[in-house]
């Protein structure tokens, strides 16, 4: 499956998701390919800083003819993930276009809310030309016990796009292993954050995305 993580803003946890839900395919004997679709090369910073033999490849492609250069690559690889650059329209669009499922994360707060609208909206646009394009948000760096984390769920229905049922956590090994050029599911394996990594994972190969493109 090919999916994007996409928001059009910055820091919502773009890099974060897209490399540990590679990792966890890679740990669950998938053959992922992690595309780095972001000018500023978060991912492949990731990956050089990584001293260990590499989880999966990760290639530079923040291009905005993504959606023509991909799917002959993808074919080599059982998934891959696309890393999104924020703000830039035209690389966000490439890369919807490419995709079966667009993953959006997205805090628990306000401003993260307002500003999703833009990606939503281009993911409306992108379902004109490819109807079959699954979009859903991510919850990601909910604060335990907090009104607004449990709340945010519904915050987020007016916008019309599904919210995937399994939320990540706010929690400090997502930095600390990113220093490392690690994975979250290497440097905790025991971890909650992974166990909600997991889930998480799940939750996707449960999507409709994944159903229609097992049935293509
Ligand atoms: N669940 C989380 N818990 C704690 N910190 C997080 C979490 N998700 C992301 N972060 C941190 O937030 C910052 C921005 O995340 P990043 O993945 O770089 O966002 P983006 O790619 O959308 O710009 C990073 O410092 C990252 O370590
Ligand atoms: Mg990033």
């Amino acid at each position: 499956m090919i999916i994007a993580v996409l928001n059009q803003k910055g820091g919502v946890g773009k890099t974060t998701l897209a490399v540990n839900i590679a990792a966890i395919l890679a740990r669950n004997g998938r053959r992922p390919l992690l595309v780095d679709g972001d000018p500023q090369g978060s991912s492949l910073a990731w990956s050089s800083t990584r001293e260990r033999a590499p989880l999966f490849p990760v290639v530079g492609m923040a291009k905005p003819t993504l959606h023509r250069d991909l799917p002959q690559i993808a074919q080599h690889y059982d998934d891959v993930i696309i890393d999104g650059a924020p703000r830039v329209n035209d690389l966000s669009r490439s890369a919807m276009l490419a995709s079966d499922l667009v993953l959006i994360p997205v805090q628990p707060s306000p401003y993260d809310l307002w500003a999703s609208l833009e990606t939503v909206q281009l993911i409306r646009e992108a379902q004109q030309f490819r109807p079959h394009l699954a979009a859903t948000f991510v919850i990601n760096r909910k604060i335990k016990n907090s009104a607004l984390g449990r709340d945010f769920d519904g915050a987020l229905a007016p916008l019309g796009m599904p919210v995937l049922p399994a939320h990540l956590q706010q929690r400090i090994v997502y930095a600390e292993s990113a220093a490392q050029g690690l994975s979250v599911a290497e440097a905790a394996p025991r971890s909650e954050a992974v166990q909600e990594l997991a889930a998480l994972v799940v939750c996707i190969a449960g999507t409709s995305a994944n159903q229609e493109r097992r049935a293509a």
